[in-house]
């Protein structure tokens, strides 16, 4: 499939807009500061918290963030368990959550859960992170993906 140019300037911090590349979702997601920093500390309870699986990623996304500039997320929305598409659950906390989840994404198939840089979490059915296609930006706010 083709690459995509998308506009991101519409996407408001701490929103995600999903974008269609090779018929697959693609999560763009604005982190705010403060979900930034939600992101330290859960290593531990991470199955792979320093994405050492290469396939999960390009190695420019190999990083804390899991992206080129930190506040930008691009993952494939597509559960790596059996393919749902993971809803968007940034800061929530309760209730049929894990409490200490910071938010991220939920896949409400069977329960896998990630964080906002789409790290999954340990004990649940998903077994990688979710995937960052290759992308990189045009300008300060169109990223090209593929
Ligand atoms: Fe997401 Fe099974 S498809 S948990």
């Amino acid at each position: 499939g083709a690459p995509v140019t998308v506009d991101i300037s519409a996407i408001e911090a701490g929103q995600k807009v999903t974008f269609a590349w090779r018929s697959l979702p693609v999560f763009v997601v604005n982190r705010t500061k403060d979900q930034l920093a939600q992101l330290k500390g859960l290593e531990p309870r991470l199955l792979d918290p320093l994405s050492s699986d290469s396939a999960q990623q390009p190695k420019y996304a190999t990083n804390e963030t899991r992206s080129i500039k930190p506040e930008w997320l691009v993952v494939i929305g597509l559960c790596t368990h059996l393919g749902c598409v993971p809803d968007f659950v940034p800061d929530i906390k309760p209730e049929p959550f894990d409490a200490n989840w910071k938010g991220g994404f939920y896949c409400p198939c069977h329960k896998s859960r990630y964080d906002l840089s789409g790290r999954v979490f340990s004990g649940v059915p998903a077994p990688k992170n979710l995937p960052v296609p290759p992308y990189h930006f045009i300008d300060d706010t169109h990223i090209q993906i593929g």
